[in-house]
């Protein structure tokens, strides 16, 4: 049998960090004790206007392939995901592969499932890789985030950042993702969304992201709960066998709350939305990849990464590391 494993993992956020204090310096009508106490976020990153998100994806794969030992030359699958991708086509994914040398003839495009996205995405290549069709994969999570908050919504603009996490997938004949499990519900479309559109040369609709946030909050805990539970059960495990929680980085509270509804013990959950903010489809990667980089995560331990975003989507991917 083919199976999947991460390899590799790598992380990049731009510049230096963007402190609660410092929003309120920018004149933002905010305090660092209401975003502390509401959300967890003490920092995040925003990249200067000339930084792409294609910058972003290829500096944290660059760092993913060296964490792997393998070169871009030998990676056959990118699966990009971004709510933020530098243009409407091509794909992010394409511009990476030109950037990092991908050989011409391997497969690259993007995923879309905002904060979910890498969770899509590593099941996607997972599935590509059991396949057998292709060998070595790099799943990147990427966004610009800043670019599409209103900078004016207090409610929002506090809360997220931009980065970007990569992992090396490649095929093993012992099993890496043991199990995964991706959903979205369409109906809730409308509480967490960016309705802008190009069309006939102007932005038809809104170009910035708009949330409801107590909605996306109930929402969040109660889907994360349930599928942390599915994948265990998919793959025959207990949570006792759990070594990590990886949730998605949005909210302190919100990974609390799961945390909670899971009775994994705080201790064991990797929390990074304290110094990134909520990055989006990088928020899992990133997290990831400080936990292995900081000696947290161990060869041989089982994590369990967990997405939950717009669309409303939602999942998670029970992994051997
Ligand atoms: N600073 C100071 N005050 C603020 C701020 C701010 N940045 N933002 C809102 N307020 C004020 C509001 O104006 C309101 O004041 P009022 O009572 O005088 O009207 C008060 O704080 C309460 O506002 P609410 O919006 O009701 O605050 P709430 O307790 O719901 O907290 C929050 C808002 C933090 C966004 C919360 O709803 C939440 O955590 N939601 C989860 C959503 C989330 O994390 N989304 C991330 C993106 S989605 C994802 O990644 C899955």
């Amino acid at each position: 049998m083919i199976f999947s494993r991460i390899v590799g993992t790598g992380g990049y956020v731009p510049g230096a960090p963007v402190s609660n204090n410092d929003l309120v310096a920018r004149g933002i009508d905010t305090s660092d004790d209401w975003i502390v106490e509401r959300t967890g976020i003490r920092a995040r990153y925003i990249a200067e206007k000339d930084v792409r998100t294609s910058t972003l994806a290829a500096e944290a794969a660059r760092r993913a392939l060296d964490a792997a030992g393998i070169a871009a030359t030998d990676i056959d699958l990118v699966v990009l995901a971004s709510t933020t991708p530098d243009m409407v086509f091509p794909s992010t994914a394409c511009l990476v592969q030109n950037e990092l040398g991908i050989p011409p003839g391997a497969t690259a495009f993007d995923v879309q499932a905002v904060c979910s996205g890498f969770v899509y995405a590593l099941t996607v290549a997972d599935k590509f890789i059991r396949s057998g069709s292709h060998k070595r994969a790099l799943v990147i999570g990427a966004e610009t985030l800043s670019r599409i908050v209103d900078w004016k919504d207090r409610s929002t603009c506090v809360l997220f950042g931009d980065g970007a996490g990569a992992v090396v997938l490649a095929a093993d004949d012992k099993a890496g993702i043991l199990s995964s499990a991706l959903h979205a519900d369409g109906s809730q479309h409308q509480i967490l969304n960016t309705t802008g559109q190009i069309a006939g040369g102007e932005i038809v609709g809104s170009p910035f992201l708009r949330m409801d946030g107590q909605a996306v909050f109930k929402q969040a805990v109660k889907v994360l709960g349930d599928v942390g539970q599915e994948v265990l059960d998919l793959a025959g495990l207990s949570l006792d066998e759990l070594d990590w929680l990886i949730p998605h980085q949005a909210n302190i509270r919100i990974m609390q709350s799961v945390a909670k509804r899971l009775k994994i013990p705080a201790e064991r959950m990797v929390v990074t939305v304290d110094m990134h903010g909520n990055t989006s489809a990088a928020s899992v990667p990133l997290a990831l990849d400080v936990a292995v980089r900081d000696g947290r995560i161990r060869p041989g331990q089982l994590v369990m990464l967990q997405g939950v975003g717009g669309g409303f989507t939602w999942g998670a991917v029970l992994a051997r590391v």
